[in-house]
């Protein structure tokens, strides 16, 4: 079997305005996959295409093989969504919500949902007007994680929780994936995608800006270092790809685009090192350096 899902050149257009230009993503059977990019890139706007919510204006979106738009119906039998904001009938329980997604959905054990749903710190019994958001949350997670879904879209799926039931969550996602589901996470917050995605695409102003293993995107990085040489590192501040250079006698703290730290190690090693400290480059500095350099491009060309 092929990928769970397709998009090919995604475009939308409301009315003027260009909400995503020729999106291409791809989730593989068992692979989670982050969609990553600040709000109003277009991440939520993607995912109501796939959903079938919204029309794309051109270009292919395919989840099991079928069209998004032609087989919602069929599509959604073999889906879980979780969206960011959740909405939900106010009068209903939290139990009783939980129980009519899973009727929705088609699937669900009921032993797993009580699980979760204990996990989760849920009390299920409340008419649902009166949880937080992180309790809405909550009860869309467990409606979700409760099916036996093979693909689970979740919109920025953790906005409202706290830090606790974010690992919950976490493993939540891990247990699917070990189930060999899929799973496309869109997020704002880098370090939860992190540590759970297999791939990441990076959407900025309705663009995929990066796409790929993290290991693959972390060539973009760059990595903190901090030094103490017998000689000091004179020549540091010559080297390309050195940044924030802050040196005194000896020692020195700067960081070095992980493409170029080979060269500078040399360099370092042949002063001779008496101390060396680094710390790896986060998604999250990769992310605002792309984020500033486009930026940066675009002010240029506006003035
Ligand atoms: N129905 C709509 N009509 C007009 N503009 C929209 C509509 N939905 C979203 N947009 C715009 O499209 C852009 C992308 O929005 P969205 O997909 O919600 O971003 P994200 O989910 O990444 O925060 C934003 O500029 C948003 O204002
Ligand atoms: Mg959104």
């Amino acid at each position: 079997m092929g990928a769970i899902l397709t998009v090919r050149d995604l475009s939308k257009q409301f009315g003027h305005f260009s909400a995503l230009k020729k999106v291409n993503l791809e989730v593989e059977p068992g692979e989670v996959v982050g969609f990553i990019g600040p709000n109003g890139a277009g991440k939520s706007t993607t995912i109501r295409i796939l959903l079938g919510m919204l029309q794309a204006t051109s270009g292919d979106a395919r989840i099991f093989g079928r069209d998004v738009w032609s087989d919602a119906v069929e599509i959604h039998k073999r889906l879980a969504y979780v969206p960011g904001d959740v909405n939900l009938w106010p009068n209903l329980t939290g139990g009783e919500i939980i129980d009519l997604f899973m009727r929705l959905q088609g699937s669900g054990d009921r032993a797993q949902r009580d699980r979760l749903i204990a996990r989760f710190e849920l009390d299920p019994g409340k008419k649902s007007r009166t949880y937080s958001k992180g309790n809405r949350q909550k009860i869309a997670l467990v409606s979700a994680f409760a099916t036996d879904a093979e693909l689970f879209i979740l919109d920025e799926p953790t906005s409202g929780l706290d830090p606790l039931m974010e690992r919950v969550f976490q493993e939540c996602v891990e247990e699917v994936k070990a189930q060999g589901k899929s799973v496309l996470l869109s997020s704002h917050i880098l370090s939860e995608v992190e540590r759970l995605c297999d791939r990441v695409a990076i959407i900025r102003e309705g663009e995929i800006i990066e796409s790929g293993t993290l290991n693959e995107l972390r060539h973009l990085t760059r990595i903190l270092l901090r030094s103490e040489t017998v000689s000091p590192p004179e020549q540091l501040e010559t080297f390309p790809g050195v940044h924030d250079l802050e040196r005194s006698g000896s020692r020195a703290v700067f960081q070095v685009d992980s493409d170029q730290l080979g060269a500078v190690m040399n360099y370092l090693a042949g002063l001779g090192i008496l101390k060396l400290e680094s710390t790896p480059p986060t998604l999250e500095d990769l992310f605002m350096r792309r984020y500033e350099q486009s930026g940066a491009k675009r002010s240029e060309t506006e003035r």
